[in-house]
């Protein structure tokens, strides 16, 4: 809603040039300070999950502020998509480019069930990268991506077509 959408906006902190010169680092953790605001939060995303999911992906780290209360909220699976090195064996990887090098993530092997449809959740979407990484996760693991959801999306940097392929419902609560 509106009111939640400003409410963010007066809550959300931005730091010029952090952690490097110009970019605008936007610090979601006042949201943590006030319970109810994160309450809001939590429902306006479940809202959009509801009944069309059946296990929610979480990325490391900020993505698990809101997956894990989401997925409760929803009673589903929560899985964590971590850096690499960070799961025991066996898992499953991704490799994907960063501006500079590359990284990878992984999910435990067998926690994501053929067939499952997914929803993929993080605090923003920027370029798109993390995030298409874990939409390839999933779908080599026989699931189908059925939703993104973020609590934040960077304008301008076109970070949804990078995910137009997985052909899933897109939903971020506000833009900057
Ligand atoms: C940030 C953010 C997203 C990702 C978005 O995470 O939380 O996960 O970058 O960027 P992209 O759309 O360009 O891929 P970061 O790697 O800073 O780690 P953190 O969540 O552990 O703080
Ligand atoms: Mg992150």
């Amino acid at each position: 809603s509106q009111e939640l959408i400003k409410k963010l906006e007066e809550t959300i902190e931005n730091f010029p040039d952090f952690p490097i010169p110009g970019i605008q680092f936007k610090d979601i953790s006042p949201i943590f300070l006030d319970p109810k605001l994160y309450e809001e939060v939590i429902a306006d995303l479940v809202a959009f999950s509801k009944g069309k999911v059946d296990a929610v992906c979480g990325i490391e780290s900020r993505g698990y502020l809101f997956g894990i209360a989401i997925a409760v909220a929803l009673e589903v699976p929560f899985i964590l998509v971590r850096k690499k090195g960070k799961l025991p064996p066996p898992v499953v990887s991704e490799k994907y480019d960063l501006e500079y090098g590359s990284a990878e993530i992984e999910t435990r092997e067998g926690q994501i069930k053929k067939g499952q449809r997914i929803l993929i959740h993080d605090d923003l979407l920027a370029t798109g990268g993390t995030t298409e990484a874990t939409a390839k996760l999933v779908e080599k693991q026989g699931a189908t991506v059925a939703q993104f959801s973020f609590l934040t999306a960077l304008k301008g940097l076109n970070g949804d077509e990078k995910l137009k392929k997985f052909n899933a419902e897109i939903y971020h609560i506000l833009e900057f």
